[in-house]
């Protein structure tokens, strides 16, 4: 049977702050973000936008009542969670509208949680083909205001429907997964914005690729030649190259075949909209296949995913026939280009602002141009509404 992703869609923030006006501020030479981190824009939530919001906003396009009733599980990925015990998941549910007869959990592993959320997905449909799986990866990439990490934030979600009949990707049965214990990124419970090693991040990074390919390989997964394509995690989109210098280190002879060309793809949105933590990977995939002017039907593709603490998994996966009839690269090329650019002041009280731990009940102006949004909180309750542009349009 195959199995894999059958619809994805990707929902962005209508706000960026430009990376060279971020250079302006540290003091610091542009070239340093825009071909240093391979970064030009980072995507900014407004205040009305959060996980849940964008998570909505994702998965939104790609429920019909035939999706709806399908759908068994709803698995919700994230570093950013919202509450310590109900899941965002299933805030996107009641938002959404979802059937009753679903089970939604959220899963955590820093950048890699849509990665399992994916793995599980795969099983949960090969013990059910009848039914679909719905994954999200959302995330608010946030470090500490003029720390190295910040040129490397953004904000974003993707939407996954995992089906028996995937029309976008079959993905491989071969898995090559690899964890240790390390504190590389982190976030303790009283911080907003992740602490991290940066350096020992990119070599735990980079050692984890090398483990998780052999796996893959012992796995019985394709060897480098029979991949014509690798999408990797991308923090940076600089990373995608520090990445397949691992593969030029261990594999020369494959990586010299398949060349630079196989991972430049992935990066067009990365670059666009920085780091998105879980939905990452996801949107390096996206980018690939929207961008792509030659079909790439029956293509094979590899994918390393990679959550800081940390876990990596190296999968593979084969991009289906007709998989460009049912692609929404309009609606994504829409989105990104139609985002306006905030001020250094704005990014700053939008990207940092917060509300005191202790304020119960609170309302939220309408910013965004998502179909939903974060409404504030009644009595710690967070409220979730469709924009009121929208309301207004639709009276
Ligand atoms: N023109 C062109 N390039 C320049 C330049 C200029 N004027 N000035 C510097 N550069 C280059 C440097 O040579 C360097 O290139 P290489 O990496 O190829 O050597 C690059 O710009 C970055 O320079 P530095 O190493 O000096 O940058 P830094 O010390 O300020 O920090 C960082 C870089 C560690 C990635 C930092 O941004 C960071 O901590 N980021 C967050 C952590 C992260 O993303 N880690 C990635 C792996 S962990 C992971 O993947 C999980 C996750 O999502 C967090």
């Amino acid at each position: 049977m195959k199995v894999g992703i059958d619809d994805i869609s990707l929902y962005v923030p209508g706000f960026y702050f430009p990376l060279t006006e971020l250079a302006k501020q540290h003091g610091i030479d542009a070239d340093k973000y825009l071909i240093g981190i391979g970064q030009e824009k980072m995507a900014v939530p407004s205040p009305d936008e959060d996980i849940v919001s964008m998570a909505a906003n994702a998965a939104a396009p790609l429920l019909n009542s035939a999706v709806v009733n399908s759908i068994s599980t709803v698995i919700l990925a994230t570093e950013s969670g919202i509450d310590q015990s109900k899941s965002a998941g299933m805030f996107v549910h009641g938002v959404l509208g979802l059937a009753s007869n679903c089970r939604v959990i959220e899963i955590k592993q820093a950048c890699y949680g849509a990665t399992a959320g994916i793995q599980m997905a795969y099983a949960m449909i090969h013990q059910r083909p009848h039914e679909r799986v719905l994954v999200i990866a959302t995330d608010v990439a946030r470090y500490q205001q003029n720390s190295e990490g910040e040129c490397t934030q953004g904000a974003g979600a993707i939407a996954m429907i995992i089906s028996s009949a995937p029309r976008i990707l079959e993905i491989h049965p071969h898995q090559g997964r690899h964890s240790v214990d390390v504190m590389d990124f982190w976030r303790p419970n009283q911080h907003k914005a992740a602490l991290v090693d940066g350096k020992l991040s990119i070599d735990v990074y980079l050692d984890s690729l090398k483990q998780s390919w052999k796996n893959y390989r012992k796995d019985g997964g394709r060897p480098l030649v029979a991949l014509q394509h690798l999408c990797f995690h991308q923090p940076f989109t600089k990373m995608a190259k520090k990445a397949f210098s691992v593969f030029e280190t261990i594999e020369p002879d494959a990586a010299a075949k398949i060349g630079a060309r196989s991972y430049q793809l992935s990066q067009i949105y990365g670059r666009e909209i920085g780091n998105c933590y879980t939905a990452s990977l996801y949107i390096a995939l996206l980018s690939l296949l929207d961008n792509s002017e030659e079909d790439l039907s029956n293509h094979h593709v590899g994918l390393f995913s990679y959550g800081s603490g940390s876990v990596g998994e190296f999968f593979s996966g084969t991009i289906v026939e007709g998989y460009t009839k049912h692609s929404r690269k309009g609606a994504h090329a829409a989105m990104l280009k139609y985002r306006s650019a905030l001020s250094y002041e704005t990014y700053q009280n939008w990207f940092y602002q917060d509300v005191a731990a202790d304020v119960a009940s609170y309302r939220v102006p309408t910013l965004t141009s998502g179909q939903y949004r974060f409404s504030g909180s009644e009595g710690f309750r967070r409220l979730y509404a469709p924009s009121l542009h929208l309301q207004k349009k639709a009276g």
